[in-house]
C-alpha cells in the first residue's frame, strides 16, 4: 500500500507531461507540418526586411543577408523584386541587392552603382515619404532559362552558371543540393555572387539537413524561401520544397502557398514547377535499379497531393534533380526532366553525358519549348 502511494505522484506527473508533449506535437503537426528526416517541425520563414540606424527596407522577392558598413544587403530570389524604404528621421538609406540581371531596368529610383549582379542604392528619404524601388527584368523577344541540379557549392556550380550564360540563358533554375561539403552553402553563395546571370534555387535534401547540421536556415537566408513563385514573360514558375517528407502533405509553407495560388490556375498559361525530388524514379520503370533503391518522394500521400496540384495548375513542365543523371520522361502525363548530374559524374541516363536543360518562351512563339544541351561545352 505504502509502495503504491509513493509511485502515484510521479506517475501522475509523468502522465501530465506525456499529455502536454503529445498535445504539443499534435498541434505542431496540424499547424506547421512535420518534416522527416530529420524529425522536426516546418522551419520558420525568415523576415524579408532589414533595419539600418534610422531607416527600414522591406523587400518583396529578396532575402535579407545582413548589414555591412551601414549598408543593408539583400539577395533577390525572383527576377523582379520590390523594396519599400521608410525612415524615422531624414536620412540616406543605403542598401544593395544582389542576383539582379545586369540589364534589369530600374523603376522609381536609380542605383548609385552597379557591379556584376549587384545594385547599390543611396536614397535620401524623409519620414513623410516612403520610397518604392522596383527592378524590372529586361524585355526580351525570347526569354531563355536553364535548369540543373545537384552541383554542390564548389567549382561545378561555377561551371554550370557559366555554361548556362554561354548558352544564352537569362537565369539558372538550380534544382537543389548545394551543400555537399562543410562550407558548401556559403561557397555556393560566393559562386552566385560572381556569376554573370542570376540563379533561383529550390531546396535540396542536403540543403535541408546534412548529418547533424541544419543548413536550412542558411539556405533560407542566402537563397530565399523554400517555396516561392514568380512570372516572367508568359511563364509562371513555381518553386516547391520537396527536400524532406512533409506530414501532412498539405501542411507547412508549401501547402499555404499552393492554396494562396489556387485561384490563379489558368490552363492556357505556361507553368513550370521546379522542385528537388521527382514523383517517381524513372530508373525503376526502366529496370535499371530495384524499387527499394529509388530516389523519389517516398510518401504516397505527398505524391498524390503534388500530382493534384500539378494537374490543377495545368503544369507544362516539371524540373527535378536529386537523381544524379539526366532523364527526360513523363510522369502522370506531365513532361518531366530530371537534370541532376551537376557534379558531372559518369552519366547513367540515355544521353551518355551530363545534360543541362534550356527553356524558351516568346510571345509570338508556340508557348513554352525546351531542349537539352551537353553540360560540358563541346
Ligand atoms: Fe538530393
Amino acid at each position: 500500500m505504502r509502495r503504491g502511494r509513493r509511485w502515484r505522484w510521479p506517475a501522475r506527473v509523468a502522465l501530465v507531461i506525456g499529455l502536454f508533449a503529445t498535445g504539443w506535437i499534435g498541434l505542431g503537426w496540424f499547424v506547421f507540418g512535420l518534416r522527416l528526416p530529420p524529425l522536426q517541425w516546418e522551419p520558420a520563414a525568415l523576415p524579408y526586411a532589414g533595419e539600418g540606424e534610422n531607416f527600414r527596407v522591406e523587400a518583396d522577392g529578396a532575402t535579407f543577408l545582413g548589414e555591412e558598413d551601414g549598408v543593408l544587403q539583400f539577395f533577390a530570389f525572383v527576377p523582379e523584386p520590390m523594396f519599400l524604404v521608410t525612415c524615422k528621421e531624414v536620412t540616406t538609406a543605403q542598401f544593395s541587392v544582389g542576383n539582379i540581371h545586369p540589364e534589369a531596368i530600374e523603376d522609381g529610383f536609380a542605383s548609385s552603382e552597379q557591379r556584376n549582379l549587384v545594385r547599390e542604392y543611396a536614397l535620401p528619404v524623409s519620414p513623410d515619404q516612403g520610397l518604392m524601388v522596383r527592378l524590372n527584368f529586361p524585355q526580351r523577344e525570347q526569354y531563355r532559362f536553364a535548369a540543373l541540379g545537384d552541383t554542390g557549392g564548389e567549382k561545378e556550380l561555377g561551371i554550370a552558371l557559366e555554361r548556362a550564360a554561354d548558352l544564352g540563358a537569362d537565369f539558372l533554375l538550380h534544382l537543389g543540393d548545394l551543400h555537399y561539403t562543410e562550407r558548401g552553402i556559403f561557397n555556393a553563395a560566393t559562386h552566385a555572387a560572381k556569376a554573370s546571370i542570376p540563379m533561383y534555387a529550390t531546396i535540396g535534401n542536403h540543403d535541408f539537413h546534412r548529418g547533424r547540421e541544419h543548413p536550412v536556415k542558411d539556405f533560407q537566408r542566402l537563397f530565399g524561401p523554400r517555396n516561392s513563385f514568380f512570372t516572367l514573360g508568359g511563364v509562371s514558375f513555381l518553386n516547391l520544397d520537396t527536400a524532406a517528407d512533409t506530414y501532412p502533405a498539405s501542411g507547412g509553407d508549401r501547402g499555404k502557398m499552393v492554396r494562396e495560388l489556387w485561384d490563379q490556375a489558368n490552363p492556357e498559361a505556361d507553368w513550370v514547377v521546379f522542385t528537388h525530388r521527382p514523383l517517381a524514379d524513372p530508373r525503376v520503370a526502366l529496370g535499371h535499379i530495384p524499387a527499394e533503391k529509388d530516389h523519389a518522394l517516398h510518401h504516397q500521400g505527398e505524391v498524390e497531393w503534388l500530382q493534384e496540384a500539378y494537374n490543377h495548375f495545368g503544369v507544362d513542365l516539371v524540373l527535378n534533380g536529386h537523381i544524379h543523371a539526366s532523364y527526360g520522361t513523363e510522369m502522370q502525363g506531365i513532361p518531366t526532366w530530371i537534370v541532376g548530374n551537376g557534379m558531372q559524374l559518369s552519366e547513367t541516363g540515355p544521353s551518355g553525358e551530363p545534360l543541362i536543360l534550356l527553356g524558351d518562351w516568346s510571345a509570338d512563339g508556340e508557348g513554352l519549348q525546351w531542349h537539352t544541351e551537353p553540360l560540358n561545352a563541346p
